[in-house]
């Protein structure tokens, strides 16, 4: 069989069982057990694949019907231009996020600054982070020692392991250290909410990684009560919320002694992160 009706065949299997992106799931999948580029595949439609590739192929394409993201098929996912290892461990790295970054390496271009990143997961806003800030240093924690270890992989694949620490912690014990900058990304979606995500999240995404309580705020509010202490003197809180979360907190941030600098709205319109100073230090009240 050549690639082409490997290709025709598979997508349409995806098709079949309504899923939307059926051409290019088929594309990628196939290209990145033969390890060649998309485009390679494309254009020598001609050539005829192995019984092993085929295998391989069919093996992939039954994951993809049951709904796993392509991502942990695939086992990495594109961010900030760099390629990530992703497991059932860590989500997966989103686009909005890259939003969170570009805002802060624009507020500290240039400069050495300590970072702390909760909820790391794949470590891809840390690190990305670090990519950009070449003299800076950071931490990334996670209540996940899974996620830590890709952390940890990532760090390596993009020789950053002298720069950039990675622990399990949990949030809430963990109280070291003075930083310029704290990102996080941390569960946000209600409890009640996540019956209705899809079932490529749902039944694929680690829950501890989407499920921030009943109003989703929990540990978007222990961030920020966590920071009271873990930021530096003008130093920066940057965080990435839900697509209705804004309002609330914004008046959490103010209640807690921050001004707001920025925020980032995200191609709907919804304001996606929030980034705001320390102008009041006093121990948090909620
Ligand atoms: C929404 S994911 C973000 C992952 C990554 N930063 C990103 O942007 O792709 C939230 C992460 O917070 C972690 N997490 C959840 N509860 C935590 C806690 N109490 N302390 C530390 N990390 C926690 C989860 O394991 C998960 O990796």
């Amino acid at each position: 069989m050549n690639l082409e009706l490997a290709i025709k065949k598979a997508s349409l299997t995806l098709k079949n069982h309504n899923i939307v992106s059926h051409e290019l799931d088929a594309q990628i999948l196939l290209s990145n057990i033969m390890g060649i580029e998309r485009e390679f595949l494309i254009t020598n439609n001609q050539i005829n694949i192995s019984e092993k590739i085929k295998k391989k192929y069919e093996i992939a394409i039954e994951r993809r019907v049951k709904r796993e993201p392509i991502a942990y098929i695939i086992g990495k996912k594109e961010f900030w231009s760099e390629s990530f290892k992703v497991n059932q461990s860590t989500l997966i790295p989103r686009p909005e996020t890259e939003l969170l970054i570009y805002k802060v390496i624009n507020f500290f271009r240039n400069k050495k600054i300590s970072i702390l990143d909760i909820g790391t997961g794949t470590g891809c806003i840390l690190l990305s982070i670090l990519k950009e800030l070449s003299s800076s240093r950071g931490l990334g924690i996670d209540i996940s020692a899974k996620a830590i270890e890709i952390a940890k992989i990532n760090s390596n694949n993009l020789n950053l392991s002298s720069r950039a620490k990675f622990k399990v912690f949990d949030l809430n014990k963990f109280n070291t250290g003075k930083y310029d900058l704290i990102v996080s990304n941390p569960p946000y979606i209600p409890s009640g909410d996540i019956r209705n995500l899809s079932k490529d999240i749902t039944n694929y995404e680690p829950l501890a990684a989407l499920n921030g309580g009943s109003d989703g705020l929990d540990l978007i509010i222990k961030v920020i009560y966590k920071s009271d202490h873990l930021l530096k003197r003008e130093g920066l809180l940057a965080l990435e919320i839900g697509h209705n979360q804004y309002q609330r907190v914004s008046s959490i941030l103010k209640r807690n002694g921050y001004r707001e600098m920025t925020k980032v709205y995200d191609y709907k319109r919804n304001v996606r992160c929030i980034i705001g100073t320390k102008i009041k230090f006093f121990k948090s009240k909620k």
